[in-house]
């Protein structure tokens, strides 16, 4: 199998060439083959072994000769390029991390440990087109995907902690300036343990308001929050929170959609989304069947039991960031109701919530 790699040097492209690396993914394809948009003939990455020289990846032929592609350069090459290679009969698999064709008829959302029966079916239909999610709904689904496929969803109201790296490695570092920025206007105050905490308070709030940088995010994340992330939509909800409910049913492969609403919300983790959620149960089950049917979910369910010391030494960015595993915990009856369930599901923005669920799919397609 050909499969040409486009986008890899970016920040979601490395997280996969290093995650395919590790799983030795290389060794099963072929011909892997890489193309740039900025340096045609140049060296490839280091893969274990020799590849040809970069490729143009504008030129419709040379990709055409590809059997799949996997894309991570974003959502305006997918929106150029896409739509050339299949009118010049392209018949090759599409594998992408934009969300551009996540929600056209003929494209499959990919998240396999949630939705392999979706996949498998799309695969034995000729469906040619398979895309990543929206990284909040694969955390989520991730988590709670067990009580997803055992049909106890009625609603899920989801609020959002999203870290910076959702919206780029610019997004991250403009993050990281910021809380310097903070920390420099108050830095010989904090030296003298004798200062007065309101006049800290009051110089920090002047930094945040006037000196923190806001090229990217528009507003001064460190030391704040931003309580909006994408576009506004017609019907007040941000676009992000639009994909909760379509992409969430989409993965699912559902008929009738459940309802999952909340509010998105941008904090100060670097790369670790998290999600409080309210999930209405469609009958009122003992927590000790939730809990088994929410470890059922997948390999990668990191249980955490709900007591406070446990909770904010593992459900946390500082222990679940870089790796695979989703933290599901907080998880407890609500005084709405024996059907009312809270739960806190934190994952890895840039790993199941971008490059995995693209690397499993190349996978299942070469096996
Ligand atoms: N839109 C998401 C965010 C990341 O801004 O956090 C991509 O899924």
């Amino acid at each position: 199998m050909k499969v040409g790699f486009v986008g890899w040097r970016g920040m979601v492209g490395s997280v996969l060439m290093q995650r395919m690396r590790e799983e030795n993914d290389f060794a099963v394809i072929n011909e892997p083959v890489f193309f740039t948009t900025s340096n045609v003939g140049g060296k490839g990455p280091d893969i274990g072994r020799d590849v040809p020289a970069l490729k143009d990846a504008k030129n419709i032929d040379e990709l055409k000769a590809m059997d799949a592609i996997v894309t991570c350069q974003g959502g305006d090459y997918t929106s150029d390029i896409y739509p050339q290679l299949r009118a010049a009969g392209w018949t090759g698999y599409w594998i992408d991390a934009a969300s551009t064709l996540r929600m056209a008829d003929d494209a499959v959302i990919v998240l396999d440990p949630v939705n392999r029966n979706v996949i498998d079916a799309a695969l034995a239909k000729g469906v040619k087109d398979y895309i990543g999610g929206n990284c909040t709904n694969s955390i989520m689904l991730m988590g709670m995907g067990g009580l997803f496929r055992a049909g106890l969803v009625e609603w899920v109201s989801s609020m959002t902690y999203q870290a910076a790296s959702g919206g780029g490695a610019n997004h991250m570092r403009e993050l990281l300036k910021g809380m310097g920025v903070v920390h420099a206007a108050v830095a010989d105050e904090l030296a003298t343990p004798s200062s007065a905490i309101l006049d800290i308070d009051r110089k920090v709030a002047a930094a945040i308001r006037e000196d923190v940088p806001t090229e990217f995010f528009g507003a001064p994340l460190a030391g704040g929050l931003i309580p909006w992330i994408d576009k506004q939509l017609d019907n007040g909800q941000s676009k992000e929170e639009w994909k909760g409910q379509a992409e969430v049913n989409k993965i699912l492969g559902n008929e009738a959609a459940i309802p999952v609403d909340g509010l998105c919300v941008r904090i100060g983790a670097m790369r670790c989304h998290s999600l409080a959620l309210t999930i209405k149960l469609k009958k009122d089950l003992p927590l000790a069947e939730v809990e088994a049917i929410i470890k059922s979910g997948n390999d990668w369910v990191k249980w955490v039991p709900n007591d406070r010391e446990i909770s904010v030494k593992e459900l946390t960015p500082a222990a679940i960031t870089g790796g695979l595993e989703v933290g599901v915990g907080r998880v407890r009856k609500l005084n709405m109701g024996g059907e009312y369930l809270s739960a806190f599901v934190i994952g890895d923005q840039l790993l199941w919530g971008a490059a995995e669920p693209l690397r499993r799919m190349l996978r299942i397609l070469i096996e």
